[in-house]
Formats: C-alpha cells, sequence, structure tokens
C-alpha cells in the first residue's frame, strides 16, 4: 500500500501565531506549516514587535500579552491570506493604536464587510476599501455583542471570538452550520475563558498564556492524495494527519459514495490527529446538502472530480460560498471538469456532476488558485494523458511541496 505523510495544518499554524502572540510567555509551535500564508503572519507579528524564532521543525513565540503588540509603521501585508486578513482585524479592532491591513491582488478581491460589519456592531473603528482590503482600524473601546453568523465561516466566527478579548462583557457567535473550530480549541488550550453552549460560543475578556502545542498534518493537504488514491483504484496510507470533525465532511461523503475509509485517530490535544487509510474502492453518486458545506469547504473542487469519476448524477447544495475564495471556484471548477471533458453544471446554486467519465488530461488553468491546482492533480492520476498545471506556482500559498510530494506518491 502507498504512504504519504501530508505537510503541518495551515489554519492551525496561523492560529498559534496569532494566538502565540498576544498570549503572556513563550509559545512554543511544533512541526508549523512554513508556506506563503504562514510566512505572511510572522511578517506581519514581527512588524507588530513580536519576536519569533524560527527552525525546520518549530516556531517559538515571545507574546507580549494582549495588550503588548507595538504600532506599525506601516499597513500590514496580508499578503494572499484571507484568513489572516480577518483573523488580524479582530485581534487590532481592540488595540490602542491605529492600524492597517492590506494585501496583493487576489486579497483585495476577497470580502471583508463580513468582519468589518459585527466589529462595528461591538463599538471597533473599522473601514474596508469598497468591501475589501485595505482594512483600516482606529482605536476605540468594544463591547460584546451576541452575534449570529449569516455566512458559516471559520473565519468570521473566528474575528468575533478575538475581538471578544479585547470587549467589555461577555461575546456570544451562534453558527448555525458548523465550521472549523481550531480557534475554539485553541483559545482554550491557552487558557481562554469560553464556553459552548449548543451552536453557541461565549467569550469572555482574560490574558492568555503562553503554551506549548504540536501542529498535526493538513487534511485539506491530504485530501488531494486520498482523492487520487480513490479515483485511480489504489490503496493509500496517509500518516500523523489532523482527523478533527469539522474538516472531515469529505471523507464521510466519500464513504457515502461506497469508499473504504478508515480513519484512526492516535492522539488529541488540543487537535486529534491519527492515520487515514484508503482501500480501493467502486465510487457511486453523492447528494451533498448545504448543512456539510462548511465540513468540506475546500475540499469540493476534489469531491467534484471524485463525482465525475463516480457512477451516476451528484448534486452539491448551497456551495455559494465558493464564489469568494481564492477564485471563483464554481467557476473555475466547472472549467476544469469541461476541459477534462467531463459534464458539470450549476442551477439555481445546486453543482451537479455526471459520471463516470473518463478525463482525458493536458494542460489545464490552475486558475492562480491552490486548491483548484491540486484537484486538477488529483484528476490526473486517472486521465488517458497527463494533466500539468499551467501556473504551478500557486500551490506554495498552502503546500509548497506538492508537486514533488504527489510524484513521490503516484510516480
Ligand atoms: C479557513 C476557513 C475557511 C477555508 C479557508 C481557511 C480558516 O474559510 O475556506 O481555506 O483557516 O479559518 P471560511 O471560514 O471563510 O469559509
Amino acid at each position: 500500500m502507498l504512504t504519504y505523510a501530508p505537510p503541518p495544518d495551515k489554519s492551525i499554524t496561523l492560529r498559534a501565531l496569532l494566538l502565540g502572540a498576544v498570549a503572556e510567555g513563550r509559545t512554543v509551535i511544533d512541526n508549523p506549516l512554513f508556506c506563503d500564508d504562514t510566512r505572511a503572519a510572522v511578517a506581519c507579528l514581527r512588524r507588530l514587535g513580536i519576536r519569533l524564532r524560527l527552525s525546520a521543525r518549530r516556531i517559538i513565540v515571545q507574546g507580549r500579552g494582549l495588550r503588548g503588540l507595538r504600532p506599525p509603521r506601516r499597513a500590514l501585508d496580508a499578503r494572499g491570506c484571507a484568513a489572516l486578513c480577518r483573523m488580524l482585524a479582530g485581534l487590532l479592532a481592540g488595540q490602542a493604536f491605529p492600524s492597517a491591513i492590506t494585501g496583493g491582488a487576489s486579497l483585495r478581491r476577497r470580502p471583508m464587510e463580513r468582519v468589518a460589519e459585527p466589529i462595528r456592531r461591538m463599538g471597533g473603528q473599522v473601514r474596508t476599501c469598497r468591501g475589501g482590503p485595505p482594512i483600516r482600524i482606529s482605536p476605540a473601546p468594544l463591547r460584546g455583542i451576541k452575534h449570529r453568523l449569516a455566512i458559516p465561516s471559520a473565519q468570521v466566527k473566528s474575528a468575533v471570538l478575538l475581538a471578544g478579548l479585547y470587549a467589555r462583557g461577555t461575546t456570544s457567535v451562534e453558527e448555525p452550520l458548523l465550521s472549523r473550530d481550531h480557534t475554539e480549541r485553541l483559545l482554550r488550550h491557552f487558557g481562554a475563558k469560553l464556553l459552548r453552549r449548543g451552536r453557541k460560543w461565549i467569550i469572555r475578556p482574560g490574558e492568555l498564556k503562553g503554551r506549548r502545542l504540536r501542529v498535526p498534518g493538513d487534511f485539506s493537504s491530504a485530501a488531494p492524495f486520498l482523492t487520487a488514491a480513490l479515483i485511480s483504484g489504489r490503496g493509500l496510507r496517509i500518516k500523523g494527519v489532523g482527523v478533527n470533525p469539522t474538516r472531515l465532511g469529505l471523507i464521510r461523503t466519500l464513504r457515502r459514495m461506497g469508499a473504504d475509509i478508515q480513519v484512526a485517530p492516535r492522539r488529541g490535544f488540543p487537535e486529534p490527529w491519527g492515520d487515514i487509510r484508503v482501500r480501493p474502492s467502486r465510487l457511486k453518486a453523492c447528494a451533498v446538502e448545504a448543512a456539510e458545506i462548511p465540513s468540506l469547504i475546500d475540499e469540493i473542487p476534489l469531491l467534484m472530480v471524485a463525482a465525475a469519476s463516480a457512477r451516476g448524477r451528484s448534486t452539491i447544495r448551497g456551495a455559494g460560498e465558493l464564489r469568494h475564495k481564492e477564485s471563483d471556484r464554481i467557476r473555475s471548477a466547472l472549467r476544469l471538469l469541461k476541459a477534462l471533458g467531463a459534464r458539470a453544471s450549476c442551477r439555481g446554486g445546486t453543482l451537479e456532476v455526471m459520471g463516470p467519465c473518463a478525463f482525458r488530461g493536458g494542460r489545464v488553468s490552475g486558475f492562480n488558485d491552490h486548491r483548484m491546482a491540486m484537484a486538477a492533480t488529483a484528476a490526473g492520476a486517472r486521465s488517458s494523458w497527463p494533466v500539468t498545471i499551467a501556473d504551478p506556482a500557486c500551490v506554495r500559498k498552502s503546500y509548497p511541496g506538492f508537486f514533488a510530494d504527489f510524484r513521490k506518491v503516484f510516480g
């Protein structure tokens, strides 16, 4: 059986860096991810006066406490990372100094009012530029609010909870659809006063304490390998990967499609991780409902590749959020499948994919979007002709070694 170990988790590394910066004392992040997004976070934190020591397998963050950040001399550059931009906005809204967060051309197209609006309701002074970055923040006292997420987004939830660390009174965030809970797990690990009441997270202000943690492998980086193995009828063992249930919607869906996938959690604090084993399986079509979308938000292009390899007509409902990712992923995924010779469409917000089809391969666009380039590469595991990506550098955003690893596993 083929084996593979994914790189460390991007979402968890980002959050550990941010929380470590505003915690008191030292935070040791073992097995952090180094990629464009996490390097952008390190650079922003350094501009905020945080000392970080980086080595191949560890980052040490010298935290300065909730009010210890220093005023940056110019706008902070989140480069292409929307999660960084949004979560930083939450942290900076409660500081006693003005700041601005900007980013590259791709980030400037991403919607930021979704975080600015609740922070404003907390009393924060936050302006966006026609709804996007740069985000300009002026000092203002924050007060707790009750917020119900209109968009199921872990980034918005995280930004409001982080602002809640600085607010007078309690802040609650209610999420009708469950999204990834890494911020909540880490906040608790760092000693935050955070409670859960059903679908509500409730936070009270209070200092965080620097901690040690080990980052598990990134399920979203492992997902193209898992999908490639399945559609090409091979078995694969994925080692040391995060198995947080809020991230595993792809596995639950693939199982319903007939995939033989076993998850063996090994360790579990503050994040569960373990091994995943995939056995050759025959896939049939799936029906995915809106409530499941947040748990597989980054894996939908891959799911569409799997659906195009499966027997029957698959439907994916309520995936409108995909329009606001690094590319409009509904448009990019439909174009990709078409280029590969598959049949797919989007009607009234529902994606439909017809299978099975034999992918034809060839040179395709990655749409300057890491997840699209990886989905196209995964499809190549089953195409009659090799798939090559016109803009391969986009994978550096989350997984610089992606193509080398893919070749190592699948030859
Ligand atoms: C992320 C949350 C998701 C995901 C993104 C990373 C995070 O975005 O698509 O790649 O780290 O919180 P939304 O929460 O906006 O859906």
